[in-house]
């Protein structure tokens, strides 16, 4: 009988102490270290490797071979393009989310509908459960294997006798391995039961998804390492309040972390959004003053974006500035831009922001919608609803170019806008397009421009 060995863990950020104190001193955080009990078994859980010892040789590097198809199609196109094509052979994908964002329904639609065995296991809801979300979801596969357990040596026997294409894992907190006595959602729990399935998905060539929880400060729950021992780390986000959810790459080993995929929750699960500009610009019969349409760019994908502004009086002595979705710190900034270099009086006025559609947009080149947005509500005339911005704006109240602007403009073409204003210092490839061009370079000529 192997000697019981426990350590202290800190189970904030996952560091390892010799003995307990009431602060971590890696993440200074109070009373987060727990003694877990650690039984260093020689055995690992998943050990049906290489019948002889072999050493692995070093290759040139031209001499090793790669073949394309070793990604399976998962017959969802946002999911595929986030991934960089597909589900890599072999991998580890950790998906991290709020709770009640649609994790398990994603991955349970792809266990539907792509055309391999699944075997999805979970450890938080009964198979009548799942059963019950799947009659809610399109479903295809029959090939779809359901499993409740949390035991890793158990699940590692099903996988043996059913064979598998895709193991899904519902989730990473609730899994438990024989070799450690840590209660499940534990530090070392968490390291170890990854640890045996990635042995496991590189040993058989088979892709494993990971379902994980995520902290209060929106981190995946567990150690950090974990997101090291992974391949790809993808998270799942929107407003609970919206039904726009957004799947983006945080690590991609296969792939660009600037890919995003775009999803509707509906009453029968998620729907693809193919053309998120039309569902992110409202439908309006008449312009409204104080909104402006920015031409954004997700990742490499054009994303045509409302902003509203609402600008009025101050009720009170210092006024207010509130945004949703835009950083209000840059809002200020703007506003200071403003005031200072184009003589509007913003100071005793409140000024509301908000971007349309439940999202948050960190491309610079909103900035020129959100300057035309204040000064629609602030002049409180409309701008045409076929005029739609992309610049960044200066604290020299210049406007700046962006990158990859003629992709912006063919986006703008392609959706039946009119009008496009853009950096004067932008280069534009020369070509005849369907929309007008508007250049402008300083602050005072947007204002110009549009009243
Ligand atoms: P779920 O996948 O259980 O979230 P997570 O695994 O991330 O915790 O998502 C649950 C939410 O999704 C729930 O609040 C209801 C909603 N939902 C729909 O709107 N339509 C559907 O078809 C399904 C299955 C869920
Ligand atoms: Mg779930």
């Amino acid at each position: 009988m192997a000697k019981t060995k426990t350590t202290f863990f800190c189970q904030n950020c996952g560091a390892q102490h010799a003995q307990w104190a009431g602060k971590c001193n890696v993440c200074n955080e109070w009373n987060t270290i727990v003694e877990e009990v650690i039984q260093k078994e020689e055995k690992r859980a998943w050990k049906q490797s290489s019948p002889s010892k072999k050493v692995a040789k070093p290759l040139k590097i031209n001499d090793i071979a790669i073949n394309e198809e070793d990604r399976i199609d998962t017959q969802n196109n946002e999911l595929n393009r986030v991934l960089g094509g597909g589900l890599v052979k072999g991998s580890m994908t950790l998906l991290g989310g709020e709770p009640g964002i649609g994790k398990s329904t994603l991955i349970l639609q792809v266990a539907l509908t792509i055309d391999k065995k699944v075997l999805y296991v979970s450890g938080e809801e009964s198979q009548s459960q799942i059963k019950m979300r799947a009659e809610r979801l399109k479903n295809t596969n029959t090939e779809c294997l359901i499993l409740t357990e949390t035991k890793t040596q158990n699940i590692f026997k099903s996988i043996e006798e059913t064979q598998p294409d895709v193991v899904v894992i519902d989730s990473i907190q609730t899994l438990q391995t024989d070799t450690i006595e840590a209660s499940p959602g534990s530090i070392s729990q968490i390291r170890e039961t990854t640890a045996e399935l990635i042995k496991f998905a590189k040993e058989t060539a088979t892709p494993v998804i990971l379902i994980g929880h995520i902290t209060k400060e929106g981190t995946i729950a567990g150690p950090k390492i974990l997101e090291h021992m992974v391949d790809v780390v993808l998270q799942f986000e929107g407003d609970r309040n919206h039904t726009y959810r957004i799947l983006r790459a945080q690590k991609n080993r296969f792939g660009s972390t600037a890919e995003l995929g775009i999803y509707e929750m509906q009453g029968s699960g998620l729907r693809e959004v193919e053309n998120p500009s039309e569902i992110l610009i409202s439908e309006k019969d008449e312009s409204l003053s104080g909104t402006a349409i920015g031409a954004t760019l997700e990742g490499m994908r054009p994303l045509m974006i409302e902003v509203q502004a609402l600008v009025s009086t101050a009720v009170y002595g210092t006024p207010q500035r509130s945004t949703t979705g835009y950083n209000t710190k840059r809002l200020n900034m703007i506003l200071a831009v403003l005031e200072k270099r184009a003589g509007f009086r913003l100071g005793a006025k409140d000024v509301f922001l908000n971007i349309a559609g439940g999202i948050s947009v960190d491309d610079p080149a909103i900035d020129l919608a959100v300057v035309a947005s204040i000064l629609s509500s602030n002049e409180d005339e409309a701008i045409p609803q076929d005029y739609c911005f992309a610049a960044e704006v200066g604290l020299a109240g210049e406007i700046r170019p962006v990158n990859r602007v003629e992709q912006r403009i063919l986006e703008a073409e392609k959706l039946g806008f009119q009008k496009i204003m853009v950096s004067k210092y932008n280069k534009i490839p020369s070509k005849k397009y369907n929309i007008k061009i508007v250049l402008v370079s300083k602050i005072e000529d947007v204002y110009q421009q549009l009243f």
